[in-house]
């Protein structure tokens, strides 16, 4: 259609049917019943009539190519204008193929592996029938014990721009009407990953200046990227809801950063606004959203049960609902559907690319480059002649997706057990549980749809330690797959206790009791106090949720078959009462700069370091680089000149090995104060044994902007440092002028 033809289009409408456009339910409330889409309670809840139902603009969570086909039929010979439904899904890492979650994908640090990623997640779900995903999330996270960390790439602003951009991508290809392209969706905006103490839903309070340096750029680069839409944030900013925040949505997101796609509420965040005690009724709230600029609301009827009647009275103008028909009609468009509503969906095609094996592969090879080394005491890779027990409740456990993957199956996963069993035939290996996932009185356990354990009594978990004890006495080495359990990360599921569960714990201490040679292979979606492990532990691989693939890319890398070259997202914190700790944090008039300070009064803790466990960029491999000193081509430059900075790296281990090398950049002195180092490059490396490169990056003006105190990006001419090496709490700096 043309532009016009939309316009048309949309002249044509009645204002009911306008509203419906904006209003999207949960799929599972559209029931069939004698081949009609019929009203179920909760949508007479919501205040929606039977024959309503086949007017509405777009739908979450229905799924399969056959029955969305037969839906959009129905919904296509019911309405009168034949305007094609819109289905969504939230397809985070992955639609039936499972990558590792976000977090582990920032650990990466490899962007165009997020891309592949969110291309194949795109065709397995368009091929089912999905439009649109509501991914990616790009929210900045700084609190572990908020449970969505999981869902980000992590703390740093310009790393995670960077991610945004490549989901994008990678989500809607080059064009939305291409096939298997899907709309991406920007969110939460904004700010939603600073809620206060890391509870979730709860309050966001943060300068303007904070939440333009730190949290914008990521929105700002998806939206760059052309994403079709953006989700509003469930929290307030500075006191406004931000499905009701005018300031936010229209000159922030509209005015300021272009976006002029599709802004969707957060499930039931408009009616929300009531509970927040902003909004007095849904009447206040439908006013208040459109007129924030709110295209489709969520899950609750403010726009469904009031917007008429405040049109009728001229409360609202009807040029605002034109507008926001528009937009929708437009994404619809964009997505070819008046030409196809039927889009990709396609049965045969499910069947031929879904869980293909070249989509394994990807999760497989993703899955590796996202694990983490954090400690390793020369016992990884295993070595052929070791006798291994593998001993924990993660070693023959499948749930190893994420709390995000809904359509993954976990039939689908390849165990650590399984994939040992192939890797490590022929070898002497045994699987033991050790204890359970979750006992029944954690809080988490309630949660549980269809985990296979069953709980354990108190005489069963018993019998499964002293099995394993056995084992561990037996074995060289004792691989420990433990941590959070998926339950324990991800929406709803914050936690003021950032500890691995303390059943996995009592396994860990009652084994290395009898064996200290201990490898663990950790589970988690959030940086967890890791303090024992770190002291006890001969190695530790962090490898989040891995996906689909997790067993087998797990062996790839603890035999050595794949080298681990992730580096840390996000600082795990000393303790939970280091929390946030963040490696970009401003600087301080007291600056405590080491343990033989002798000053009382500085910037510290008495009881805790101020260094996070493991900072910001963090990560082995199986060899020892060195990072020489830099060396800069010159000291001064102008806004238009550049400097190159350069540092030789040398592999001084045994084994190839590749590393990332970043950069930081910190500027010294400004009208306001600056963030203590800020990523601004890494390069990736691989070397062979006692080989050396040459490695060299380039300063630009664009490289030392920040957002000035009239809230632009730009720099100020004076003293920068730069620091370039294995990740953030590098030391060693040159420094230069902007003159
Ligand atoms: C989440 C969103 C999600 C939406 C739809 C909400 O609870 O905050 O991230 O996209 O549900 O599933």
């Amino acid at each position: 259609m043309t532009e016009k033809q939309v316009r048309e289009l949309l002249n044509k409408m009645t204002v009911k049917e306008k509203i419906n456009q904006m209003f999207q339910v949960s799929g599972h409330l559209l029931e069939e019943e004698k081949g009609d889409i019929v009203v179920t309670g909760p949508l007479e809840e919501l205040g929606l009539k039977k024959t309503e139902i086949p007017l509405i603009g777009s739908s979450l969570g229905l799924i399969g190519a056959k029955k969305i086909k037969e839906y959009q039929k129905k919904f296509m010979e019911a309405h009168p204008n034949k305007i094609p439904h819109l289905f969504m899904l939230d397809v985070i890492n992955g639609f039936r193929t499972i990558f590792p979650i976000p977090l582990g994908q920032g650990a990466t640090f490899a962007p165009e592996l997020s891309k592949k990623c969110a291309k194949i997640a795109a065709k397995e779900s368009a091929v089912s029938g999905i439009h649109v995903t509501f991914a990616p999330m790009v929210d900045l996270v700084r609190d572990a014990r908020w449970g969505r960390v999981m869902e980000s790439t992590g703390e740093d602003p310009w790393l995670n721009a960077q991610f945004s951009k490549a989901m994008v991508e990678g989500f809607q290809g080059d064009c939305l009407k291409d096939e298997y392209s899907i709309g991406a969706c920007i969110k939460h905006f904004a700010a939603y990953g600073a809620v206060e103490s890391g509870k979730e839903y709860n309050t966001v309070e943060l300068s303007e200046h904070t939440l333009r340096e730190a949290y914008f750029p990521s929105y700002q680069t998806g939206i760059e990227a052309g994403a079709a839409l953006v989700m509003t944030a469930f929290n307030t900013i500075n006191g406004v809801p931000a499905s009701v925040n005018k300031w936010l949505m229209k000159d922030i997101l509209r005015e300021e950063m272009g976006f002029d796609g599709v802004l969707i509420s957060d499930y039931a965040a408009v009616g929300e606004t009531i509970a927040h005690g902003c909004c007095a009724d849904m009447e206040e709230a439908a006013k208040r959203a459109i007129e924030s600029g709110v295209d489709i609301e969520m899950m609750s009827n403010a726009y469904v049960s009031s917007l008429e009647t405040l049109i009728e009275n001229d409360i609202v103008p009807e040029d605002l609902l034109n507008e926001s028909v528009y937009r929708i009609l437009q994404l619809k468009n964009k997505l070819g559907l008046f030409e196809n509503p039927y889009k990709d969906a396609d049965e045969q095609k499910e069947k031929e690319l879904i869980l293909c094996e070249e989509h394994r592969k990807v999760a497989r090879e993703v899955a590796a480059e996202s694990f983490v080394l954090l400690k390793n005491e020369d016992i990884l890779p295993l070595k052929e002649e070791k006798k291994v027990a593998f001993i924990g409740p993660y070693t023959s456990s499948h749930s190893i997706m994420g709390s995000w993957s809904f359509i993954g199956d976990v039939k689908d996963t390849i165990t650590i057990k399984e994939a040992a069993k192939s890797a490590m035939k022929g070898r002497n290996v045994s699987f033991h549980k050790g204890c359970p996932m979750y006992r029944v009185d954690d809080s988490f356990a309630q949660f549980s749809p269809n985990e296979q354990e069953s709980v354990m009594t108190k005489k069963e978990e018993e019998a499964l330690l002293q099995q394993a004890i056995q084992a561990a006495k037996e074995a060289d080495v004792v691989v420990m797959p433990i941590g959070e359990s998926y339950l324990q990360s991800g929406e709803s599921m914050s936690r003021a206790m950032i500890e691995i569960p303390e059943a996995h714990m009592n396994l860990f201490r009652e084994i290395y009791k009898v064996n200290e040679n201990i490898v663990v292979v950790l589970f988690n979606g959030r940086p967890l106090d890791l303090r024992e492990l770190k002291e006890k532990a001969k190695a530790i691989l962090e490898v989040w949720f891995p996906g689909t693939e997790g067993g087998n890319a797990i062996l790839d890398v603890l035999l050595g078959k794949r080298i681990p070259s992730g580096k840390l997202p996000m600082s795990f914190p000393y303790c939970v009462g280091q929390v946030p700790v963040y490696y970009n944090h401003y600087t301080t008039g007291r600056p405590f700069t080491g343990a033989d300070h002798e000053d009382r009064y500085r910037s510290k803790y008495l009881d805790i370091p101020n260094e996070p466990l493991y900072p910001f960029g963090y990560g082995l491999t199986y060899t020892t680089f060195q990072v020489s000193d830099i060396s800069l081509d010159k000291t001064e430059m102008t806004k238009d000149d550049t400097i190159t900075a350069t540092v030789s790296i040398k592999n001084i281990g045994n084994m190839a090995g590749k590393e990332t090398i970043q950069m930081y950049i910190q500027d010294v002195s400004s009208s306001i104060v600056r963030p203590v180092k800020e990523l601004r490059g890494y390069q990736k490396v691989m070397l062979q044994p006692k080989e050396e490169r040459e490695l060299s990056f380039t300063i630009k003006e664009e490289d030392l902007r920040f957002v000035l105190p009239d809230h632009t990006w730009g720099s100020e001419k004076g003293k920068f440092r730069v620091f370039i090496g294995q990740d953030s709490s590098v030391k060693a700096y040159k420094e230069f002028y902007l003159i």
